[in-house]
């Protein structure tokens, strides 16, 4: 089956949203299937930068279908702000290009006041969230007392079960110190929503089972990172959805049959944007270097991003936890200039070595990254238009890299545009 799961081996921000771009040159539909605007994805297009929070990033090739999966959660203000701006920007964000699945589940404003008030609550505790409402949304899906997209068609309904739950978050909402929320506000609001991205509302799983049986080329993009997937990630540092590819399935309403190859994005230092463990970070003036030199600024919600080596413990641990198939490595442009290039390749917790990702805060905090050094180089990649034509001590780097986690790197990335993107085999990961 022609079908392609992109997924973050790290902690988020690896370069997904840039590598999906590229991608979609070949693909006829383009799904999300977890997370929702938490996600930033970046793509430079003409020299022009565009941040999408929840629209697949396959939105600017024309052939492109692209899908919202079930696995997401909407806000409905972003997602029509988001469709708004893209067609300004002449775009074609019609019905017939973008499909968003009914099933998907709604960001109510109660989860972002809840999102914002238990983070201002918690202050040393605080996990550090985009704000955006994820996580409440998400308890509610899991708790049975959501709102899915289809729900704000139908006013009865959303009439009376909103009433119902409102009062509850009020309660909560007033617990936590936040003000209580307006029913008559939110009821018209949402369903003015509901008749907006009603044209776009259909049942997802069907039409991309459709495409599968015509031997369509099916893309799904990850959002977040493995690091921060509900169940693998650096709990509770982490997201409200499991991020790891098995969640393609799940996410979109398709089996594991129809799954074929995963590609892991790797950027060629590690970040983190929020609170939580990080083995290999830097807090001295690298860290700040590579923050500078990599525009490490969140996507979403502009916050600096914390910086580090290459943690190859953690990419290991993704390839298992995703089934890897072939890695994309960004950012390594970033990486010029630096005399020397350290790559944590074990962990050690006193006299023990660890080479698998730790499961617990209390054994992270106490792991000692062991580094393996390589030489750097001076040159600017940016106009380096072929794999061979690297420098000899990146394609060092590189080579070093695949050989310790033995799976084989198809794609480098040397910058933000498009153009920056050098294929080691076909162009087509299909
Ligand atoms: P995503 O969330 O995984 O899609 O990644 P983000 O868009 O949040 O962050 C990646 C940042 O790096 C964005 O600003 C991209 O424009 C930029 N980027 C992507 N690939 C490269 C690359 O190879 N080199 C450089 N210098 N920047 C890149
Ligand atoms: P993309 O798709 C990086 C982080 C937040 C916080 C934690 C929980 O652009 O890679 P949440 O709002 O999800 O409840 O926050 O997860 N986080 C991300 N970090 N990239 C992302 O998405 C992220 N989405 C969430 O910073 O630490
Ligand atoms: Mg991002």
């Amino acid at each position: 089956m022609p079908t392609l799961i992109v997924v973050g081996t790290q902690w988020g921000d690896e370069g997904k949203g840039k590598i999906v771009d590229v991608l979609t040159e070949k693909a006829d539909f383009v799904v999300r299937f977890q997370g929702g605007n938490n996600a930033g994805h970046t793509l430079v297009i003409n020299q022009k930068k565009f941040i999408l929070h929840l629209i697949p990033s396959g939105i600017f090739h024309p052939h492109t279908i692209c899908v919202i999966g079930n696995g997401v959660v909407v806000d409905p203000e972003v997602i029509i702000d988001e469709i708004e701006k893209l067609k300004k920007e002449g775009l074609d964000v019609s019905s017939q290009k973008l499909k968003i699945s009914e099933r998907a589940h709604v960001i109510m404003p109660y989860h972002k006041a809840l999102d914002l008030a238990r983070e201002s609550r918690a202050k040393k505790n605080k996990i550090g969230t985009t704000g955006r409402g994820i996580g409440p949304c998400y308890e509610d899906k899991v708790g049975r007392r959501g709102f899915r997209l289809i729900d704000l068609t139908k006013p009865d309904f959303f009439r009376e079960k909103l009433k119902v739950y409102l009062e509850e978050k009020n309660y909560y909402l007033k617990y936590l110190g936040a003000e209580p929320l307006d029913f008559k506000e939110i009821y018209e609001k949402y369903v003015e929503y509901g008749q907006y991205l009603k044209p776009y509302l259909t049942d997802t799983s069907h039409l991309l089972w459709e495409a599968i049986k015509q031997n369509k080329n099916v893309l799904f993009e990850g959002a977040q990172g493995t690091f921060l997937d509900i169940d693998y990630g650096t709990y509770p540092y982490v997201t409200s959805s499991n991020t790891l590819s098995g969640n393609a399935c799940c996410g979109s309403g398709l089996g594991p049959t129809v799954m074929n190859k995963v590609l892991g994005i790797v950027k060629a230092y590690t970040t983190r944007v929020g609170e939580g463990p990080f083995p290999t970070e830097l807090k001295d003036e690298l860290g700040e270097y590579l923050r500078e030199k990599g525009g490490e600024y969140g996507a979403t919600t502009g916050r600096p991003r914390r910086c580090g080596w290459l943690d190859l413990v953690m990419v290991k641990t993704a390839i298992r936890l995703n089934g890897i198939s072939c890695l994309a490595v960004t950012k390594l442009d970033v990486l010029s200039g630096l005399d020397t290039l350290k790559v944590c390749t074990a962990y050690k917790i006193g006299e023990k070595t660890i080479e698998s990702f730790p499961s617990t805060l209390d054994e992270l905090s106490q792991v000692t990254p062991v580094y393996e050094e390589f030489p750097g180089w001076k040159e600017n990649l940016s106009h380096v238009k072929s794999y061979n034509d690297l420098p000899k001590a990146a394609k060092n780097y590189l080579k070093n890299i695949e050989t310790y986690l033995g799976v084989p790197i198809k794609i480098v990335s040397t910058g933000p545009s498009r153009e920056n993107c050098l294929f080691l085999e076909e162009k087509s990961l299909f």
